[in-house]
């Protein structure tokens, strides 16, 4: 990634990890861990936060170097001694909570300046979010894609949530033999269609409209694609492996793209953050949900954490 992209993207998403500082800070996180190691669970306890939720943030805590972790037991990491533990000389959590009570003045800017945000459920949000993919795949993620999946010999590519079918362009475009079918909700499908004709591909990518949720993908695929949609144990990945499965010939390649967190759970930060968010498996728990899927041959790829990707490749019984 470039310098300059590096920076953007920077810039674009740093109120996530600064909310985990207010908020780790705020449930006075660190002054608990002071005199002894804790679990997650005894630390939900002792600040009265749901577990689930908490752990996530200690994984980014320890992601951002605040934390370091040692089986299942958090202690404070030397920034954290020093900084942020209540009474320590250098102790900086009145600041960072003033920082935190200021939010608001941040969150209200746009509106100050005559800028609507799009809502979280409105139509120019998802646009936002369908072209988003777009412009990362195309700046940034999509020449890793072309350099570990192999496509060589592949006939039909199956891309399952596949939003503006940026994957499946730039493959079509790198394998001349190949078809594509984006798979999507017809919100989707309408943008992925403007972005396909864009790119003079609506010969060799159709698209399909449906719900994973209801819909069965088709058949007679030799590759499937699930890009960015197999997103932690909420994600519904089973059902989503299971059709993939289902739509693929024997032999099919299934190619996974995720932001995956470390088998210990410390890091990577991106994958950490995006698991506060929305959520995000471990390798090893996302490896093993492709396997009992049916899929042989699991492996890693490709991992670049500083963009927060990481591929796995597998498949079907020939
Ligand atoms: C994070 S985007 C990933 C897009 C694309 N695969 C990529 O990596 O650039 C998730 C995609 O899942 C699609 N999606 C969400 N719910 C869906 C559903 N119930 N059925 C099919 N697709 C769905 C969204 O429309 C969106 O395109």
């Amino acid at each position: 990634m470039s310098y300059e992209l590096d920076k953007l993207n920077e810039w674009m998403w740093s109120y996530r990890a600064a909310r985990v500082l207010h908020v780790l800070s705020g449930l006075k996180v660190f002054t608990h861990l002071e005199h002894k190691p804790m679990t997650a669970e005894a630390l939900a306890q002792a600040c009265g936060a749901p577990s689930e939720l908490l752990e996530k943030l200690l994984t980014a805590g320890t992601a951002m170097g605040l934390l370091e972790k040692d089986g299942s037991l958090y202690r404070n990491s030397p920034l954290s001694r020093e900084y942020l533990v209540e009474g320590k000389p250098l102790y900086q959590g009145h600041m960072i909570g003033h920082a935190a009570n200021v939010w608001d003045v941040w969150t209200d800017l746009p509106g100050k300046v005559g800028l609507r945000l799009s809502q979280k459920e409105d139509l120019d949000a998802h646009r936002n979010f369908i072209c988003g993919m777009h412009n990362i795949t195309t700046a940034i993620r999509g020449n890793l894609f072309l350099d570990v999946i192999d496509l060589s010999g592949r006939r039909s590519l199956l891309d399952i949530g596949g939003g503006p079918g940026t994957y499946s362009i730039l493959a079509c475009q790198h394998y001349p033999q190949l078809k594509a079918t984006v798979f999507d909700l017809p919100e989707t499908i309408a943008i992925a269609q403007n972005v396909i004709a864009q790119h003079g591909m609506a010969d060799r990518i159709a698209t399909r409209k449906g719900s994973w949720d209801t819909d069965d993908f088709g058949s007679g695929y030799d590759a499937a694609l699930l890009s960015n949609v197999l997103h932690g144990p909420t994600s519904r990945a089973p059902m989503k492996l299971a059709k993939a499965f289902s739509a693929l010939e024997p032999g099919g390649l299934l190619a996974v793209q995720e932001f995956l967190l470390s088998d210990d759970k410390t890091g990577p930060l991106i994958p950490a953050l995006f698991n506060v968010m929305v959520g995000a498996y471990s390798q090893a728990e996302l490896a093993a949900e492709i396997e009992r899927a049916g899929f042989v041959e699991v492996r890693l790829v490709a991992r670049d954490d500083a963009v927060g990707s990481a591929w796995l490749t597998a498949s079907k019984p020939a």
